[in-house]
């Protein structure tokens, strides 16, 4: 298998014989990023959009010039429509208090799939629990797929779609176009958590006309602590701020404020500069290499993952069967041996997987499990990433079997 080595653009790749397969927990970051925010910290630090003196405008251009990237890498129609947060959790809280809380009344319908991160799912169950709506859920089917007749619950009642573009455990992507066609038909705002699918698959919020959207940056080969709100400027411009403070502001009287226009009305408080300029630095990384490649690099090595852990009979996968409908991570179980164990013993061998709900406790309760191990891929994974999870896999096997039958 022929396929374009990435990892010497990775210093904890490139210096470990670790298989790193848990890229969609976190990615690890190219010199490219890091380079980025030491020169940052290093030339240009200081706090944008205070000081009038030449390192604070450079300071506030890099800022301004991150959120246009952004703006520009998810296809948004101005950087006006970007928010800058900590992570995705954060922007969906945001989203959840400052949209839902004033847009959900008793009786209202919010529609998740039971494919959703805790992210996505506890901030709603606040909004109808408050509102004395309903949540309602699109189910997947036997081949980890939402059937078209599930979108038969999006009704005149749904005020909210929020629905995952991939889903952190089973990997299925899912088909956005006809669930936001339907959820405007009826009116109802579509929010789209793309924090896995951003790092596999390219997302054009105007191309699928989402209302909203979310992404962490850690993600998709930035650092830690950056984050994307993504709104159409109307919505935003409508919406009352979720965090009050410095900067925010317009003009502050003792007993009353008006605020700043979007995004700035969102971002309270000092922001993670170094953050922002480091998630630009990684998505210009992405766009150097293009989706195309990344497709097609993840794509092989998914295929090569999964056939080659369907020819070890004591694993169970936990994946659609249509390989095109799916990207970036692998959920499975060894029979008769917890996940957390493989998962440990796996780490011995050298190979980092997650194991555990990966925050999707619904999804698994729905699926009949308590936990699963999941293998996540990048585009530093390598064909050799998954042979060391396989042999290990094999040695494992060797240990339990005469326990599991
Ligand atoms: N949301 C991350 C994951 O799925 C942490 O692992």
């Amino acid at each position: 298998m022929k396929m374009t080595d990435f990892r010497k653009d990775f210093p904890l790749i490139a210096n470990s014989k670790i298989a790193y397969l848990d890229s969609g927990a976190t990615a690890q970051k190219p010199f490219a990023v890091l380079e980025c925010m030491k020169n940052f910290y290093e030339k240009t630090n200081a706090n944008p959009h205070r000081g009038v003196y030449k390192l604070s405008v450079d300071a506030t251009n890099e800022y301004v010039a991150a959120r246009q990237t952004v703006a520009d890498f998810i296809g948004a129609r101005s950087m006006d429509e970007i928010v800058f947060t900590k992570n995705a959790t954060e922007s969906l809280n945001l989203l959840a208090y400052s949209y839902g809380l004033d847009n959900i009344s008793e009786g209202d319908e919010i529609i998740l799939s039971i494919m959703e991160h805790h992210s996505n799912l506890v901030p709603w169950q606040m909004v109808a629990k408050k509102k004395h709506a309903t949540l309602k859920y699109l189910y997947i089917n036997k081949n980890c797929q939402i059937d078209e007749s599930e979108l038969e619950k999006i009704t005149n009642k749904t005020k909210i779609v929020s629905i995952t573009a991939l889903s952190n455990v089973l990997g299925t992507k899912v088909d956005l176009d006809k669930i936001i066609k339907k959820a405007h038909a009826v009116g109802a705002k579509v929010i789209i958590d793309a924090c896995q699918a951003v790092a596999h698959m390219p997302i054009n919020v105007s191309d699928i006309d989402a209302d909203f959207a979310v992404f962490s940056g850690h993600k998709i080969y930035a650092p830690l602590g950056i984050g994307v709100l993504y709104g159409k400027k109307e919505l935003l411009e409508k919406m009352s701020p979720f965090m009050f403070g410095g900067d925010m502001i317009e003009y502050v009287y003792e007993n009353d404020t008006t605020f700043a226009p979007v995004p700035t009305k969102f971002e309270a408080g000092t922001q993670n500069v170094a953050g922002a300029v480091g998630l630009a630095a990684a998505i210009k990384y992405l766009q150097n290499i293009g989706y195309e490649k990344i497709c097609k690099h993840e794509q092989q090595l998914l295929e090569y993952a999964i056939t080659n852990l369907k020819k070890l009979p004591y694993i169970d996968l936990y994946c659609t069967d249509e390989l095109e409908k799916m990207a970036g991570v692998i959920s499975f179980n060894m029979k008769g041996v917890h996940p957390h164990d493989v998962s440990s013993l796996l780490d011995g061998e050298g190979v980092c997987v997650r194991s555990g709900n990966h925050c999707a406790q619904p999804l698994l309760r729905f699926m009949g499990l308590d936990s699963t191990c999941r293998a996540s891929i990048s585009i530093y994974s390598n064909k050799d990433d998954i042979d060391k999870l396989i042999e290990a896999l094999k040695k494992i096997y060797e240990k339990f079997k005469k326990y599991i039958g």
